[in-house]
């Protein structure tokens, strides 16, 4: 099989040869691509050397999987391009997502939807990807009215150019800003572009994209979306409010019990989950569950992932594994 890997020189595109290498596609011809800046440049893939080409030379190439990580505006031009002649893309951005001829896939929630047909698939949002692994389940047992959120996140998800910002700041250094403030010893409550409506970007596509993945509109989910000077990972404070009743030790039972979620959670040690130690890994985190003592049937609890693995790199590539077990790609 040949795999292109579409921002091969951005932050996720580092991670994303990482997570390949780690599950076993170092086997298969791998493509690094990204602009035309960077043709020539040279990156350490298994043990070998891979050298950059552009979008062109991808495309002329005929891979039989794209895995894109190179902004939406790459993704709406390119990954149609690469569909029509027959590739499977799968898309880090956030272009196709609400696509309703798009499937927005949590493999472990909605993976074996994908159909033969499905040639440009929607990775979701980092944030949301970590919050709906510990929504599905619970939705499914206790039926979710309500979601409020509010998020603690990296700056390696906001690209290179953030983590550069905060380095230059460190350091007191003048240099790009990716930012409109210093994110150093900040939080901004500003994530993505604002919208007509107030609220950011990314708030909304933890709204949106939550009730697609869950399939099902009536889940109401409200957000607010913080940028913090952490390079490990996302973070989440989420209230859930059930139709029904739980009780805690059950709830717990259910996210430690759900594949790829790890329950962290034991007061008396300190023990919960943070960025720190999120980094690197592909479990979703979640700890400090506790009943929320103001109202019925609702939770409180913290939920943090590496936003670059689950929230990115390893999620697509999961998707390209379901495809890979369906038949729709060779195995080796
Ligand atoms: P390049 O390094 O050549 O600009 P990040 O968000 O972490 O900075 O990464 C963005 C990634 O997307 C980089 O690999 C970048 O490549 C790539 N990219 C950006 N614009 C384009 C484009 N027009 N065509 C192909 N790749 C692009």
């Amino acid at each position: 099989m040949k795999i292109a890997v579409v921002g091969a020189t951005g932050m996720v595109g580092a991670v994303m040869f990482k997570v390949l290498e780690e599950r076993g596609f170092d086997k298969h011809e791998i493509l690094a691509v990204a602009s035309k800046r960077s043709v020539g440049k040279k990156i350490a893939f298994a043990g070998r050397e891979l050298e950059v080409i552009d979008l062109d030379m991808a495309l002329a190439a005929k891979p039989d999987l794209a895995l894109f990580s190179a902004g939406g505006d790459t993704s709406l031009e390119w990954a149609p391009r690469f569909a029509e002649q027959g590739t499977y893309v799968v898309d880090n951005s956030s272009a196709w997502r609400m696509d309703p001829s798009k499937k927005l896939v949590v493999p472990e929630i909605n993976g074996e939807q994908l159909e033969a047909e499905d040639r440009i698939i929607a990775n979701p949002n980092c944030s949301t990807i970590q919050l709906v692994m510990v929504l599905a389940p619970l939705h499914q047992k206790y039926q979710i009215n309500r979601v409020v959120i509010s998020t603690y996140q990296s700056i390696t998800g906001t690209g290179m150019k953030a983590v550069q910002q905060l380095e230059n700041e460190k350091n007191g250094l003048e240099g790009e800003m990716a930012y409109p403030y210093p994110i150093h010893e900040n939080a901004l409550p500003h994530c993505d572009v604002f919208l007509e409506n107030g609220y950011t970007k990314e708030e909304m596509k933890l709204t949106n994209e939550t009730k697609k993945i869950l399939g099902d509109e009536k889940v109401d989910v409200t957000a607010t979306a913080v940028r913090i000077p952490v390079k490990g990972g996302h973070s989440e404070s989420v209230n859930i409010e059930f139709e029904n009743e739980f009780q805690i030790s059950d709830l717990k039972k259910l996210i430690a019990d759900t594949e790829g979620v790890r329950l962290q959670d034991n007061i008396e040690v300190n023990l919960y989950p943070m960025p720190r130690y999120a980094e690197h890994k592909d479990d979703v985190f979640v700890g400090r569950v506790r009943r929320d003592l103001s109202r019925v049937n609702c939770v409180n609890l913290w939920i943090v992932a590496d936003n670059l693995r689950k929230g990115a790199a390893t999620n697509t590539v999961q998707i390209a594994e379901k495809l890979i077990e369906k038949g729709f790609l060779p195995k080796a």
